[in-house]
Order: C-alpha cells, then sequence, then structure tokens
C-alpha cells in the first residue's frame, strides 16, 4: 500500500534541475554505467537550497539563487569546501536526505547510471545537531525506493572527514556501525593536504574487519605519496581521484599492475583548478598507460555538470572517442562493489547497446 506520507511514496523529482549556466544541454551518450564517486551533497542544487531552507526556516547569507549561483567559482579545494558545508546547513530532516538523494538518482538514472555508489559526509550532519539516524534513514529510503522509481541500485560509502581527524572518524565509526546494514563501505575526504591517509589506519582497519569496502581521496591535490599510503596503509580498493598519481612512475607502474580503479572527476579537476582546462586533462594519458580510470561527477551541482556532462566534455574537449567512452564506462561497472552476476548482466547491457 502506498502512504503518501512516507517520503518513498511522494511522487518521483523527474524534472531536469536548472543547468547553472544555463547553457543548452550537450549530447546525451547514455551509455549503461556505474557512477562511484559522487558526493550527495555536492548534488544539491541551488534551488533545494532555497526550497529546504524555507521548509525548515535556516536563514541563508546568500540574496537567492542566482547569488549562490555565482560563488560557484573556486580557487581550489578549500574555497569550494567553504561553501559546500555552508549549504548543507539547509538539511535537518529525514525527509531533506530522502529528498536530495531522491533528486540525484532520478538525474543520474536518464545519464544511464544503472548503479551509483554514493559519499555522504555523516560528520557534517552530526556536528550540526542532525541525529545520524535521520541522514541514513532518508538516505536509505531514497536508495531502496530508487529500483522501482528509476531503474537502479545504489549503496552508501561513509566518508570521514580528514580534516576532523583520526579520533573523530572512529568516533564516527563507532556511530555508523549502528547502521552497519545501511552502508556498503567509508571512504575520507575533505580538505587533503596535511591530512595523510595513514593517520586512519585504525579507523579503516576496524572498518575492513566489519566487512565494509574500503575506499580514499587521495591525489587530488595531495601528492603521490597520499595514493601509496591509501593503499599500503589503508589498504583501500579504490582511489578516489588519484589524478596526481602521473607525477610518479613507479606508482603509475603498481596501479596499472594491480588495476586500481580510480576514481576520477573531470569537471571537478577544472573547477578546483587541479587541471587548468579540460583540454588538458590528463585522462587520455592515464587509460594509454593502462590504469583502470572510471569517470564521475564529485559535486555535480558546484561543478557544472552531472555524469554525461562529463562524459560529454572529455569527447568535446579531450577529443575521446566512441571506443575511449566505452572503455570509461565498462571500467566503471568493473570497479564497482556489485556482485558478480549483476555486474555481467550491466556490462553484457552496455555490449549490446548503440552509440
Ligand atoms: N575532495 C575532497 N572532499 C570532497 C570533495 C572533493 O572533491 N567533494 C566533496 N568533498
Ligand atoms: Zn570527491
Amino acid at each position: 500500500m502506498r502512504d503518501p506520507t512516507h517520503p518513498a511514496d511522494r511522487p518521483a523529482q523527474l524534472d531536469r534541475p536548472a543547468r547553472p549556466d544555463g547553457n543548452a544541454q550537450p549530447d546525451r551518450l547514455a551509455l549503461p554505467k556505474a557512477e562511484l564517486h559522487v558526493h550527495i551533497e555536492g548534488t544539491l542544487e541551488a534551488d533545494m537550497v532555497f526550497r529546504l531552507g524555507a521548509r525548515n526556516g535556516v536563514r541563508l547569507p546568500f540574496a537567492g539563487v542566482e547569488d549562490l549561483r555565482a560563488r560557484y567559482s573556486f580557487s581550489n579545494l578549500g574555497s569550494f569546501l567553504d561553501l559546500y558545508y555552508s549549504c548543507m546547513a539547509v538539511l535537518r530532516t529525514e525527509d531533506d536526505f530522502f529528498d536530495l538523494a531522491d533528486a540525484y538518482l532520478a538525474r543520474a538514472s536518464k545519464d544511464g547510471v544503472r548503479h551509483a555508489e554514493i559519499f555522504f559526509d555523516p560528520q557534517a550532519h552530526t556536528s550540526r545537531s542532525v541525529p545520524l539516524e535521520a541522514v541514513v534513514n532518508g538516505l536509505t529510503s531514497a536508495v531502496s525506493a530508487a529500483r522501482s522509481r528509476y531503474g537502479m541500485s545504489a549503496g552508501l560509502i561513509a566518508c570521514f572527514l580528514r580534516d576532523q581527524g583520526p579520533d573523530a572518524a572512529m568516533d564516527t565509526l563507532d556511530q555508523l556501525l549502528h547502521h552497519r546494514d545501511a552502508i556498503i563501505g567509508v571512504g575520507l575526504d575533505s580538505a587533503e593536504v596535511g591530512y595523510p591517509p595513514a593517520l586512519f589506519a585504525d579507523v579503516f582497519s576496524r572498518a575492513r574487519a566489519q566487512g565494509l569496502h574500503c575506499v580514499a581521496h587521495a591525489g587530488e591535490e595531495g601528492p603521490p605519496s597520499y595514493v601509496w599510503e591509501a593503499l599500503d596503509v589503508l589498504r583501500v580498493e579504490r582511489i578516489d581521484h588519484g589524478v596526481r598519481s602521473l607525477e610518479d612512475r613507479n606508482l603509475v607502474a603498481r596501479l596499472a599492475d594491480e588495476q586500481v580503479p580510480l576514481t576520477v572527476c573531470p569537471l571537478s579537476n577544472v573547477r578546483l583548478k587541479v587541471v587548468e582546462r579540460i583540454e588538458e586533462h590528463p585522462v587520455a594519458a592515464m587509460l594509454e598507460a593502462g590504469l583502470a580510470v572510471t569517470v564521475n561527477s564529485d559535486d555535480p551541482a558546484y561543478f557544472g555538470g552531472y555524469l554525461d556532462d562529463n562524459f560529454a566534455a572529455l569527447a568535446q574537449g579531450v577529443g575521446l572517442d566512441s571506443y575511449a567512452l566505452r572503455t570509461l564506462a565498462r571500467n566503471s561497472l568493473q570497479a564497482s562493489f556489485l556482485d558478480d552476476a549483476t555486474r555481467k548482466t550491466h556490462l553484457d547491457h552496455l555490449d549490446a547497446s548503440e552509440d
């Protein structure tokens, strides 16, 4: 029975969110694929910031939607994180987290995303006295509803804020383990430089002992040594970003040998000045080096596009051909934490799909 008061039974939000720049959409590629690096809080569109702000009586330090969008201009990761954390003030209730995730899942399904592994930042909410239950229950309801609403699956990965240190991360893991079945893994995000992965050795070892998948942001702004540490100390299964690995030949050889997936986010890299222009993005060199590259949107509300916008930017800006785009889609399914039978079904659909 449908219960209209339950968030999962409310009508789906199928309308495409307005793009910040108001430009026409690039061609849709919509290859069947997985998205493995998207922060749900980074899908909070400006219009939703104001809608939820009004719903929750949260006063915002922006004059309006256009004023907020005008601030989507960043000099580095830190300047982005300031705005990212400040917009989250509007996320207060289970319904807010449901609506946020539901809007992302609706949007992602239009880009051919058949499976998403979604990051969230528990500490960014518990530090504002939002109960972890509200966060987890809202996100979990949206993920469960996505199968019937959008024909896709999703899993949740809880990220520790590295700039809050290892003790806070361990406390957060304690709380998360009360919701063990709601998450598929743990990750590490927020300000990178100055917070090497090895600080979090004990937290990751405990998470792994609980059967949780382990991933970490490394080599976005931080040096290649952080990628080595994430592999050797945290024993992660994927590296998030990892673009700075190219500065270390031995690291490239290791990543290629072991086929460690890298969840690369091209539009994010341009907006956060990790690379100067999309034309200079090293994704082609990474593929050439035999790395298991995947393409992802990171924080699409802030960085000018969702998953297919990233694919389109690589096609147009870097000149990737349809073979390379298919390789990226294939890699995303290979690198996901799906079970082998489901992965094979998606790969078969990809192989049968047309450009
Ligand atoms: N890097 C680190 N932390 C983040 C990011 C990112 O790109 N997006 C949201 N949190
Ligand atoms: Zn990220």
